[in-house]
């Protein structure tokens, strides 16, 4: 046995973005020993920047059902979502966030004291009829209100942190049971060895993956590369989502509240050009289509600027209080990144990769299935996924604005609730297999070798780049599967490069290459699905296949690390408790 120090528990949670600490709270509250490795403070997580807010039939602006919420994102998900995982998020939600207010989020209010809520894009009343109103909101800012109340009640209710500690891979047993992870303290470089009972991946999404996007830093996709080296497929990698509206060329989010306010987008000619595309809801249509036509708008030469690269949102006629009090946050990021007050003239913006719709294939348990050949697929033991990084699937091929606030809280809570039954059921620790151990270690120690090989930041670079031009908004054959040698090539270099050999090595350039290398196993999910998808749906958008085909990929794609295998499996169609609603023609 080797010498690393090691820490036991009964869960080890890694991310402490919502998706962790919901889970935590709820295995805590339980009674549970449980650890929350995070790569970064607690709250500077990636949910800190969720701005317009989290989804919930509560009716109080407008009538609305979870059944309504229901149906909009059947078809916002392109009829790729779970029917029955979204049939319970959108149940759970009224509750869910009922509950989120008394651990003390500061939901913005009306008048009668209720919680605030706006109209984000694909919300309807009466399956598709008016405008619903069911994202509630703390001003523009709820993702920073949200994780500072989840980890205030995880203090409270003792879950153990571990910050600013970076999981090189997790240890998985011959039959691919979860027994924790090997971890190194990025200040010191020291790795620990964390034993737990079970572990749940909660580490979000990988829009570093592109060059410009609207994630933070720390968005390297390293749940979902440690899942494929532990032989676990990643589903539906080819569906990336753009957010339509992000600062022009520099990738800020600009909230959908403000197009929910009734802020709208124009050309340079002036013209309101959604009408043309969305007649019916206009600037709040689903994210894919308002992209799309942004891009169109541009392509036709009706784009504003000296480069006529950019659109413009307008929201000056919404007038300085309304401005003030529901979006004063962005306010003050144009005004710091874009030198535009939106009080008086409107905001440059951009479509910019967001969210990635794919990830760890689960079940609305949390548990992380597999195929196997011989029947449906099977929960992994002890393994647990939640959120981004994780695919249940609530969002199918795209994400409709305000469900990623529910889905971490809904299926944090849900995978929390069935790690405390497992616990029940396992009650000791496995042992530990040293051969897993050894395979993590060397991951480490790859990166001591110093020299003067290729920088990793340059390989980084090139590869951001390369998502972006050959598996970007557009894609096509020849361009898909030249975008693959291109990943395979930049692959090879990685294998070859080195750190710098300065006397000392900073412990983030290490990180960052082993981020990179994460970065990299994602990079070929998503381009080998998108390649083999033959179709347009949602996010996914073919020129030589421009239309939905749900004769042939009405199904979930499975990609495996070894050989870049494809498998698929079928789309669950059927809900808990209500009818179907079967694929029918997507307008807006
Ligand atoms: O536009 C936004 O505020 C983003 C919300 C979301 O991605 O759910």
């Amino acid at each position: 046995m080797n010498s690393i120090p090691r820490r036991r528990f009964d869960c080890l949670v890694i991310g402490a973005g919502g998706g962790g600490l919901r889970a935590a709270l709820q295995l805590a509250q339980g009674e549970a020993h449980v650890a929350v490795v995070s790569k970064v403070f607690p709250t500077r997580s990636h949910t800190v920047a969720a701005q317009g807010g989290i989804n919930a039939a509560l009716g109080n602006v407008l009538p609305d059902n979870w059944h309504w919420h229901m149906y909009d994102t059947v078809k916002g998900s392109d009829y790729l979502g779970d029917q029955d995982a979204i049939e319970y998020m959108c149940r759970a939600a009224a509750h869910l966030v009922i509950e989120l207010e008394h651990y003390g989020v500061p939901f913005t209010r009306l008048d009668n004291g209720r919680i605030y809520q706006r109209t984000f894009g694909g919300q309807s009343q009466n399956f598709g009829g008016d405008h619903a109103a069911r994202t509630c909101a703390a001003a523009d800012r709820t993702g920073h209100a949200l994780l500072h109340a989840l980890y205030q009640q995880n203090l409270k209710a003792r879950t153990h942190f571990f910050d600013e500690f970076f999981v090189i891979d997790l240890l998985v047993d011959k039959d691919g049971s979860a027994l924790g992870a090997l971890v190194i303290e990025i200040e010191t470089g020291e790795p620990l060895i964390i034993e737990a009972k079970t572990t749940l991946i909660a580490t979000g999404g990988a829009g570093r993956l592109f060059r410009t996007t609207t994630n933070a830093l720390i968005n390297t996709g390293d749940g979902m590369a440690m899942a494929l080296r532990a032989g676990i497929p990643l589903q539906d990698m080819e569906f990336m989502q753009f957010h339509p509206t992000a600062l022009a060329g520099i990738g800020i989010l600009i909230t959908e509240g403000v197009r929910g306010e009734g802020g709208y987008l124009i050309n340079s000619e002036g013209e309101r050009f959604m009408e043309r595309y969305a007649p019916k809801v206009k600037d709040l249509a689903s994210r894919d289509v308002v992209s799309r036509a942004i891009y169109e708008e541009i392509h036709a030469g009706r784009g504003c600027g000296p480069k006529k690269d950019y659109i413009l949102l307008k929201l000056d006629h919404l007038g300085a209080e309304v401005i003030k009090k529901r979006l004063p946050n962005i306010r003050d990021l144009s005004i710091r990144f874009a030198h535009v007050d939106p009080i008086e003239k409107p905001i440059p913006v951009n479509p910019t990769v967001h969210y990635t719709m794919g990830g760890i294939p689960t079940n609305r348990f949390g548990q992380v299935v597999v195929p196997v050949e011989t029947g449906p697929e099977v929960p992994v033991p002890g393994l647990y996924a939640a959120g981004e990084c994780a695919c249940v699937s609530v969002h199918g091929a795209n994400r409709l604005g305000g469900n990623s606030l529910l889905d971490i809280i809904v299926f944090g809570r849900a995978a929390g609730n069935n790690i405390l039954e497992y616990l029940k059921e396992n009650r000791f620790h496995r042992p530990m297999a040293e051969d897993a151990v050894e395979r993590a270690t060397a991951r480490l120690t790859r990166w001591d070798k110093k020299g003067a090989g290729e920088s990793v930041d340059l390989i980084c670079d090139e590869l951001r780049l390369t998502m972006e031009k050959y598996c970007g908004v557009y894609r096509k054959q020849d361009v898909l599967d030249e975008g693959i040698k291109k990943v395979t090539e930049l692959d090879q270099r990685l294998k070859r490069a080195t750190l710098r050999d300065h006397s000392k090595i900073f412990n983030t350039a290490r990180i960052e290459a082993l981020e990179l290398e994460n970065l990299m196993e994602v990079a070929y999910a998503t381009v080998y699905s998108a390649a083999a998808r033959h179709e347009s749906r949602g996010a996914h958008s073919r020129q030589d296949y421009p239309k939905r085909d749900d004769i042939h990929w009405l199904k979930h794609t499975l990609y495996s690390r070894d050989g870049h295998k494809l498998d698929y499996k079928p789309v669950r169609m059927k809900p808990l408790t209500v009818e179907p609603f079967p694929p029918k023609e997507r307008v807006y």
